[in-house]
């Protein structure tokens, strides 16, 4: 099963990675998926398919696997828009929105796919739902000093927050900013973009991991008749 995953996410990272054309500012995302986006989109400056590339990172490891597959980097002080952003999720439902947020990079990451002329999500076919929050808990970044009131409120809004622990590391998930993230189980999400402001209100959240209404393309991976295969919706 766990090749089958890899499989599904080399593909549509590949796939993405076509997409990518000369002179033009690309947006790059974060997690496992998007590592073989920024791959690929590595080894065709290389050999010269495409030229005139600069990506901006949605986090450290973005700019770590852009610099190891040769894709020069700029930042957001330095252009003034982005063509084509490529960025995974945890989650994404029939109207395209999504829960991110699972590598806590939510946050650099809204800034960047939005400001895309063009937002590819890359998934393998298990990340559907028909219902954001289903399956996968919303992430919330939040600053250090306002956790505890923070997860407060959460759970009069009806969910059930729990801080993100690191895993080889003690203590909790310490973001790219420096802050901590939250971790809410809700029973349903009914209306996503209300609750997206409604928890952006509450003073010392800095961003939680719903987009919507930003997403334009959704590329997924999956397996048919043994083969891996994208479909795009
Ligand atoms: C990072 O914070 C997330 O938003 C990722 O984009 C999301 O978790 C998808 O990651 P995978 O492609 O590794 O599942």
């Amino acid at each position: 099963m766990g090749n089958i995953v890899e499989l599904m996410k080399q593909e549509v990272g590949k796939a993405a990675a076509l997409k990518v054309q000369s002179n033009s500012v690309i947006g790059l995302g974060t997690g496992s998926t998007t590592a073989f986006a920024i791959e690929y989109i590595g080894k065709r400056l290389a050999a010269g398919e495409i030229n005139n590339i600069v990506g901006v990172p949605t986090s450290f490891q973005a700019e770590v696997l852009a610099k190891k597959y040769g894709i020069p980097l700029t930042t957001l002080d330095a252009v003034d828009h982005i063509d084509l952003a490529i960025d995974g999720a945890d989650e994404v439902d029939p109207q395209k929105n999504l829960i991110k947020g699972g590598g806590a990079a939510h946050t650099r990451e809204k800034v960047v796919d939005s400001l895309a002329k063009i937002f590819i999500v890359v998934v393998d076919g298990n990340k559907l739902v028909d219902k954001l929050g289903s399956s996968f808990l919303l992430p919330v970044e939040v600053i250090p000093m306002a956790v505890t009131p923070v997860m407060r409120q959460l759970a009069q809004l009806g969910g059930k927050p729990e801080l993100r622990m690191g895993v080889k590391k003690a203590g909790p998930v310490v973001t790219d900013q420096g802050n901590l993230v939250i971790d809410v189980k809700f029973d349903s999400i009914d209306q996503p973009a209300e609750l997206e402001k409604t928890i952006n209100n509450i003073p010392g959240v800095l961003e939680n991991g719903l987009f919507v209404g930003v997403t334009d393309i959704v590329l997924v991976g999956e397996i048919k008749d043994g083969q891996p295969v994208v479909r795009e919706f």
